[in-house]
């Protein structure tokens, strides 16, 4: 008989039940289980895998069952119109930069903004003016850029014609979102917002605010990662100035003809869940993760962030005192100096614990509100007893860097021919792949910048301690031929 690995292993994941500290936001299914409508859902959901038939409306011209939900949709998250994405934030990131921006217009973009936001400023041939991430040195989490750095760019580049944030950053960490948006209004430069993390904001006023609410002009969230709805489900919303008729064309042109019906239903319960009980229930979860983060801290072994581990880490003058903010449904489970986060997420796995991600020196959870405190307790127990011997490793100190000169366009390297040569022979050529250390994740090289002795160096010095490098195969780089 013919295998089947991945219907095999997938059936093998499930049967491990472990706790998901990770996404999507259901958590197994049991978001839908909270509620009557969702049970009814979740009984029926094959069942529902459905074509557009007549009475069901068609998402590429919404007139009846679709329309209606996506208007509650944008009234709930204050939007002028918000959309029902079927291909993940990926497809809103698309439609973001496409509607906002022409072919050649400058843009300002994070250093470690998310591929599908890189892909896209290819495609939409845009020329990019990075801003550099800040970096904690104390428990080496990459940060979101500081304002020192934001308002000389700005200065500088007075002429781009929009700026994309990420907000929150995977470890969900928020920048001042308010200062920025009201700064780069200041400029008539618009403000897009990938808060594919963020579904959940301004459910409650101890979550971060929705971006929406703070005048962004367009927004992407992924429904999946935090609240109940199936992978692969994003909104879309959209501010003010924004040309409405241009968002339709891309949303369309970048959704499959062939929408999921699962996936529209899941997401409209999502919203209803959130509207309905958001602000009771993230209550509820943040006090739960406050009082384990307190417990988890005191066994003195690991080191859950708080606000208070946000302090400024700019080192610059009192003048731009930058304000983070900490999405509280999301531990960042920081080892000390010397352990690795990558064998404590393994630790986790083989009890049965499955967290989101790992760096060098951090594992972030992610949790729901259909994360209850008996996952908690396991985490906790686990934790408890974990040997701390078998986490060691070499430290590695993630370093503060430079930006290299850019001597072509993202986009402009696409069309040239290229060639690999050594990394060390590679001072003075451009770079036609990102160059990218995981930890931080922040590219050291992006493709059109030149690779010069100072970066040469630092890819050395992280490929000596075994970090992985995207964009580095047996010591070779792509160069610009
Ligand atoms: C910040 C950010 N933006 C966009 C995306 C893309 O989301 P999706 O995979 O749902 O398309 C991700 C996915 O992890 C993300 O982390």
């Amino acid at each position: 008989m013919s295998r089947l690995p991945l219907v095999d292993g997938v059936l093998t994941y499930i049967k491990e039940k472990n706790v998901p500290f990770c996404m999507p936001g259901h958590k197994g299914g049991l978001g839908f289980l909270k509620t009557a409508k969702g049970r009814e859902l979740y009984e029926n959901f094959i069942k529902g895998d459905i074509t557009e038939v007549d009475g069901l409306d068609n998402l590429h011209h919404a007139e009846g069952i679709i329309k209606e939900s996506q208007q509650l949709l944008s009234s709930y998250y204050g939007s002028i119109k918000s959309y029902f994405l079927v291909n993940g934030s990926t497809s809103g990131n698309f439609t973001m930069v496409f509607s906002t921006f022409n072919e050649g217009d400058k843009i300002i973009v994070e250093r470690n903004c998310h591929r599908s936001i890189f892909n896209a400023i290819i495609m939409r041939k845009l020329k990019p003016v990075y801003i550099k991430n800040k970096i904690n040195s104390k428990y080496d989490v990459p940060f979101p850029f500081d304002k020192e750095s934001f308002l000389y760019l700005i200065h500088e580049n007075k002429d781009a014609k929009g700026i994309i944030i990420t907000y929150p950053n995977y470890y969900g960490i928020c920048l001042d979102l308010p200062y920025i948006i009201a700064t780069a209004k200041k400029y008539n430069i618009k403000v897009l917002v990938d808060a594919a993390h963020g579904a959940h904001f301004g459910a409650n006023k101890l979550l971060p605010e929705n971006p929406l609410k703070m005048g962004a002009n367009m927004v992407v969230m992924s429904a999946h990662k935090t609240l109940p709805s199936l992978t692969q489900t994003a909104f879309l919303h959209v501010g003010e100035d924004i040309d409405i008729s241009k968002v339709d064309f891309y949303v369309s042109a970048f959704l499959s003809t062939s929408p999921s019906y699962m996936f529209l239903c899941s997401m409209d319960y999502a919203r209803f869940y959130i509207e309905e009980y958001g602000e009771n229930d993230y209550e509820e979860l943040i006090k739960i993760c406050k009082f384990n983060r307190v417990k988890i801290n005191k066994l003195d072994k690991f080191h859950i962030l708080g606000q208070e581990d946000l302090e400024d880490v700019s080192g610059n003058s009192i003048k731009y005192i930058n304000k983070y903010t900490l999405d509280l449904t999301r531990y960042i489970l920081n080892v000390p100096k010397g352990y690795s986060g990558h064998k404590l997420l393994e630790y986790l796995r083989i009890n049965k614990i499955q967290a989101e991600m790992s760096d060098s020196r951090n594992v972030v959870l992610i949790f729901s509100p259909f994360t209850k405190q008996q996952d908690f307790e396991k985490l906790y127990l686990a934790l408890k007893d974990c040997d701390m011997e078998s986490l060691k490793e070499q430290y590695v100190q993630i370093i503060d860097y430079d930006i290299p000169s850019q001597s072509m366009f993202p986009y402009e390297v696409m069309f040239r021919e290229k060639t690999i040569v050594e990394l060390k022979n590679s001072e003075g050529e451009i770079c036609a792949e990102a160059i990218v250390p995981y930890p931080p994740g922040i590219p050291i090289v992006m493709p059109g910048e030149r690779l010069d002795e100072y970066n040469i160096a630092m890819i050395i010095y992280y490929l000596k301690y075994n970090v992985t490098v995207l964009g580095v195969n047996d010591g070779k780089v792509a160069i610009v031929k």
